[in-house]
């Protein structure tokens, strides 16, 4: 085989794989996927959460834990009664509202930017349960 032959080759296999990068990058980060429709890759990226609620624990996990678990700038601690005084009293959606609009040291949501009212609130039980 000549080397131009070779050469053409390589130009080829460069230009599809080029276009192969360039239509991934400029695909579209978001789209609706209307239900019915076959979109199988979308779901993936494009999953709503508020179909798919995630449980308080995971919640808790990713989003509260980082000031929960070791009482930052005053915070209750997960699974420790005494830093919680009489806040449980409060009852569960008091203490959701607390989250939902922050509460002194504690942002709003907690944070959780993406977390629905039901998601914040099953977060506060399951830290209420570790008590
Ligand atoms: C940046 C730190 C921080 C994060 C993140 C955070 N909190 Fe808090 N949280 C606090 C602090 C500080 C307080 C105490 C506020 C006070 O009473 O002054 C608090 C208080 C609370 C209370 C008691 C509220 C009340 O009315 O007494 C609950 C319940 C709570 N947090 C739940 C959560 C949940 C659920 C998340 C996650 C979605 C979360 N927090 C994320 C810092 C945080």
């Amino acid at each position: 085989m000549s080397y131009s032959k070779i050469l053409i080759i390589f130009l080829v296999a460069f230009f599809v794989l080029g276009i192969v990068a360039i239509k991934k990058r400029i695909a579209p980060v978001g789209f609706v996927c209307v239900q019915g429709q076959n979109c199988a890759n979308a779901v993936a990226t494009t999953a709503p959460t508020s179909n798919a609620l995630r449980s308080g624990e995971e919640i808790y996990v990713n989003a509260c834990a980082i000031c929960h678990s070791i009482g930052l700038a005053g915070a209750p601690k997960f699974a420790d009664a005494s830093t919680w005084g009489a806040r449980p009293d409060k009852g569960i959606a008091a203490l959701t509202m607390s989250v939902e609009y922050g509460l002194n040291g504690m942002p709003p949501k907690g944070m959780c930017m993406d977390c629905s009212e039901d998601e914040l609130s099953s977060a506060v039980q399951h830290m209420l349960d570790s008590l």
